[in-house]
């Protein structure tokens, strides 16, 4: 560190450099994140509220019962309004807190076991290896789908939960809820849905009209859900959420906090101090937006994601590896061959996707910043790379 201050002008032209390597969502570049520029309205808030501390709710009691009521309204999106939850930094903390329930609350198992698909987000192999759990992964069909009779042959007494994903990371899929609700019904195994993605999507779709089977608490196993307002939510960077049907299981789990300065209160989160702003600003967006607000964004979305998956339909040698159930575009060969090549070609060319090499594609996420103008290039340039690739 240098001795003296620097001036503040200094200081924004310093960064400004620095800082050039980043890529931004709208250069139309950044086609594999579940992320994307938070609205205007957002930042604002943020800025306004950035002291906010939650992890001393006693001295942020506002803010508190704006969290309650973020809660109670995306309990309503989720098929029941009388859930209990909080904002997390994430998806990845949300699976986590909800491992930890699901183990907590079985002490009498004592190599506690959860059953998920392999398509789950590796945020579970972390829970995992921090809860010392172990993992059973479900097989997919062919045409990725859940193998529901791998899962049944999985669960036995040592299952403490079973998850289910509601937009798969790679591909934007929806795991069979009430199905796997039915297998598991009437035992004492905890039941969690991450919907760190589908959970500000599917909501519209529904209310726009798409097919979307039952994923969320009106399924009635279900026991928690994992919804992230910073992905499709377009919240601050971070702002995860974790909601539960049973709040009194948050009491059973939580840990007392004896010191706070604005007097007891449990902690359930992995950190403790907790940013209170972003659920601010999710507050500000609900109000903003509305429900026909989000329709209209996931609908652009959507009508983009069509655009695309029929631009890949045109080129020889990829393909879909689904049709595209959100706003998600999985990409592989039509060979066999190895994508990798095609993602190496592409990333050289600017544009920045994921890559699943188990499931051999490449996924493109169709996110709010995704332009038409950025499809119709990385399309062109798909074509010329796969051409030159001889694939
Ligand atoms: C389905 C799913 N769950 C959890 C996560 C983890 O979310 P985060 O990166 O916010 O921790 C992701 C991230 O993409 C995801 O796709």
């Amino acid at each position: 560190m240098q001795k003296e201050g620097i001036e503040k002008q200094k200081i924004l032209e310093l960064l400004e450099k620095k800082l050039k390597k980043d890529l931004s969502y709208d250069s139309g570049s950044i086609l594999g994140s579940m992320c994307s520029e938070p609205l205007n309205i957002a930042k604002e808030i943020h800025n306004k509220y950035i002291s906010k501390n939650l992890g001393d709710p006693g001295l942020f009691l506002g803010t508190a019962e704006l969290e309650d009521e973020v809660i109670r309204e995306i309990g309503e999106l989720f098929g029941n309004s009388s859930i209990y939850g909080t904002f997390t930094t994430g998806g990845s903390e949300a699976n986590l807190i909800a491992m930890r329930i699901a183990r907590n609350l079985r002490p009498h198992i004592k190599k506690p076991e959860v059953v998920l698909p392999c398509s789950a987000h590796i945020s579970f192999d972390k829970a995992a290896d921090l809860l010392n759990i172990k993992l059973k992964k479900v097989n997919l069909l062919n045409n990725f789908q859940l193998d529901l009779n791998h899962l049944e042959s999985l669960v036995n007494d040592n299952t403490c939960a079973v998850v289910g994903v509601a937009g798969t990371t790679s591909l934007g899929l929806i795991d069979p809820i009430e199905e796997i609700g039915k297998l598991i019904g009437g035992r004492d195994i905890f039941f969690h849905v991450d919907a760190a993605f589908g959970g500000f999507v599917l909501p519209f779709l529904k209310e726009l009209g798409y097919p979307i089977p039952a994923w969320d608490f009106s399924v009635k196993s279900v026991d928690s859900i994992t919804a992230d307002p910073h992905k499709m939510g377009l919240g601050i960077i971070p702002s995860g959420g974790y909601f539960i049907r049973d709040a009194s299981i948050l009491k059973k789990t939580g840990f007392e906090i004896p010191y706070l300065a604005g007097g007891n209160f449990q902690h359930f989160h992995i950190v403790g101090t907790r940013p209170g702003s972003p659920i601010i600003a999710f507050w500000a967006i609900l109000k903003l937006l509305g429900i026909n607000g989000f329709k209209e964004i996931v609908k652009k979305c959507m009508e983009n994601t069509k655009f695309l998956a029929q631009r890949i339909s045109e080129i020889d040698g990829v393909k879909l590896a689904v049709d595209p159930v959100m706003n998600v575009v999985g990409i592989t060969t039509e060979s066999g061959k190895s994508i990798c090549e095609v993602e190496k070609s592409l990333r050289d060319s600017k544009w920045m996707l994921g890559k699943f090499l188990d499931f051999n594609l490449v996924r493109v996420v169709i996110m709010p910043h995704v332009k038409r103008e950025h499809l119709i290039e990385f399309s062109s340039d798909l074509e010329k790379i796969v051409k030159k690739l001889k694939l």
